[in-house]
């Protein structure tokens, strides 16, 4: 309650500031005839869900966080667009409005704009938000009966709900403190599975069955790690308070670094040496999530003798190979119907992987490389082609490199 009459006098601060600038205007109305028929629809829909752009005036902060995250790019990446492509002519891409139903998920209430929100990702440089500041704090409620869950957008209110009880007033927007804010369910929405892949049954289940994990059983719910608390100002210019980090850290930042132990032994019996691997993912869910289809995490053995030469080489990979109908390959959920082979890592489980080798000669040591990583994407040679066109990057874009998650090097002397 002390920073009640601080409150009010910022209110007045505000309001005057109003009166000399003209409104504050959150919910668009500066539209012209002369925009364009896109512009206008556009301007329509930033109506409902207020532009990203709009909320940075105020939340300097979290804005700059979320601009680093992958969610402010969820419909501008070139593996995004040349899927997109790819499901969009596949016989069963006739719903438009599918792959935003996450990736840009204001398209709900607008279905008959899906033209536009997919030729704005097609243009690789889009001024239409994907999940931003409006996608996630206008949604009142998730409904977790159905598969995938539902969110329930209040469109047409001006109140932006938050986790905060006690927040300070504004002239920009009402708010209102939602328990849905520090539960998983805001985030399963989008993340627990994939209608386009509804033909997978049971399989379409990308997170697998995170609610038995050890975390979640004590009581972490995905805010926890993917979303970590920290101090800071919520608004420009407010008290410093506990704040939501919207890094939204995954396979960037640190928090890789907590996702799986490796243990590494190495037994040399004459001419065999053999190294058993222990993977132990500290992760509550699925490693990795198994959408999109191609989605991998890769452990590479590397084994270095003389000179430090590699003398072997082996890898495991954990993910899902998918047939379609037609019983081929495929690297996209949207056709798949079967899972043909899964080594997906599960919540909390310990792999162990065995690896035998001839014992490296003519050397006093070698070195046992035990890398996890997740891996590049992969996928037939067109449509990789197509993602290498479609970044200003080409094959150096970052989705064709592999991102490194633990290391770990022994030096192993031959010999009794
Ligand atoms: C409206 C749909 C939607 C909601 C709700 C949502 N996400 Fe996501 N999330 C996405 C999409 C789409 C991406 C992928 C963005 C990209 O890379 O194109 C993503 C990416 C992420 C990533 C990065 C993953 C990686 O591979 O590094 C994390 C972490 C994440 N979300 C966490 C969360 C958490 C935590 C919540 C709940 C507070 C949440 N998300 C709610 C759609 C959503
Ligand atoms: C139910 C929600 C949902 C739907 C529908 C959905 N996605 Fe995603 N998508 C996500 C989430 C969540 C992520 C982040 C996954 C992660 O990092 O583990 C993601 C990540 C991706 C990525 C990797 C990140 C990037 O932007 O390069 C691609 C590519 C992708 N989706 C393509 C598609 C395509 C194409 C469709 C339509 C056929 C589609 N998605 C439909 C939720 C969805
Ligand atoms: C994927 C969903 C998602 C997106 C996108 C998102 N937020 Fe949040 N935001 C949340 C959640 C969940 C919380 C509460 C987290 C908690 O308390 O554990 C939160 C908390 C907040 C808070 C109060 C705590 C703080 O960190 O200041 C503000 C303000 C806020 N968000 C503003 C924004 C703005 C502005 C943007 C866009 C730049 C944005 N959010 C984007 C989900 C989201
Ligand atoms: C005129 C400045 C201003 C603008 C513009 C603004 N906000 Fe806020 N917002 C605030 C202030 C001030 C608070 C209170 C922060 C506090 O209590 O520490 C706040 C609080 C919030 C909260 C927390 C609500 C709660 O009860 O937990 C959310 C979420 C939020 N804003 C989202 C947004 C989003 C999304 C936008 C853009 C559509 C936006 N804000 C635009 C000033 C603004
Ligand atoms: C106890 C901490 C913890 C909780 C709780 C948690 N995660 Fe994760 N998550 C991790 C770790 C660790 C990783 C792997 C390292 C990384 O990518 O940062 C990860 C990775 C991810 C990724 C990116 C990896 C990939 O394979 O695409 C997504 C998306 C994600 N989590 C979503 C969620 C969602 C949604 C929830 C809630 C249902 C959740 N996580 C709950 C720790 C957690």
């Amino acid at each position: 309650m002390d920073n009640k009459p601080r409150s009010n006098y910022r209110v007045v601060e505000f309001a005057i500031a109003a009166v000399l600038t003209g409104f504050i205007c959150l919910y668009g109305g500066g539209t012209s005839e002369a925009l364009a028929q896109d512009a206008k629809g556009q301007a329509f829909i930033e109506k409902a869900f207020p532009h990203s752009n709009k909320c940075k005036r105020c939340h300097e902060r979290v804005f700059e966080e979320w601009e680093t995250s992958p969610l402010s790019k969820s419909i501008h990446s070139p593996a995004f667009r040349a899927s997109l492509d790819a499901y969009l002519n596949s016989p069963g891409g006739k719903d438009k409005a599918l792959c935003f139903r996450c990736h840009a998920p204001h398209v709900r209430e607008f279905s008959d704009q899906a033209q536009l929100f997919i030729d704005q990702a097609k243009s690789g440089d889009p001024s239409l938000d994907g999940v931003a500041c409006a996608q996630c704090h206008l949604i009142k409620q998730v409904d977790r009966a159905k598969h995938p869950p539902d969110p329930k957008y209040e469109i047409g209110s001006k109140t932006l709900y938050g986790p905060y009880k006690d927040f300070v007033q504004n002239l920009a927007h009402q708010s209102m403190e939602l328990g849905l804010f520090q539960k998983s369910d805001l985030c399963l929405n989008c993340h627990q599975s994939v209608p386009s892949a509804a033909n997978l049954g049971k399989a379409n289940d990308l997170l697998g069955n995170w609610d038995q994990s050890q975390a979640v059983k004590s009581g972490k719910e995905c805010q926890h790690c993917h979303m970590p608390e920290q101090v800071g100002e919520s608004a420009n210019g407010e008290k410093k308070r506990k704040v939501a980090n919207h890094t939204f850290p995954g396979r960037l930042g640190k928090l890789r670094q907590e996702a799986a132990k490796l243990d590494v032994q190495t037994k040399i019996e004459g001419d065999k040496t053999t190294v058993t691997v222990k993977v132990q993912s500290l992760v509550p869910h699925h490693l990795p999530a198994t959408h999109p289809a191609w989605a991998t995490v890769v452990l590479d053995l590397d084994v270095k003798g003389k000179n430090l030469k590699t003398v072997f080489a082996d890898k495991r990979i954990y993910g899902r190979t998918y047939v379609d109908a037609k019983g081929q390959k495929t690297v996209f959920d949207f056709e798949a119907v079967k899972v043909v082979d899964d080594t997906v890592l599960k919540p909390d489980e310990t792999r162990v992987e065995t690896f035998s080798f001839p014992t490296p000669k003519d050397t006093k040591t070698f070195d046992v490389e035990v890398t996890l990583s997740y891996g590049a994407i992969t996928g037939p040679p067109p449509f990789l082609q197509r993602v290498e066109a479609e970044s200003s990057q080409g094959l150096q874009d970052p989705v064709f490199q592999p991102i490194e998650i633990v290391k770990r090097v022994e030096n192993i002397p031959v010999g009794k």
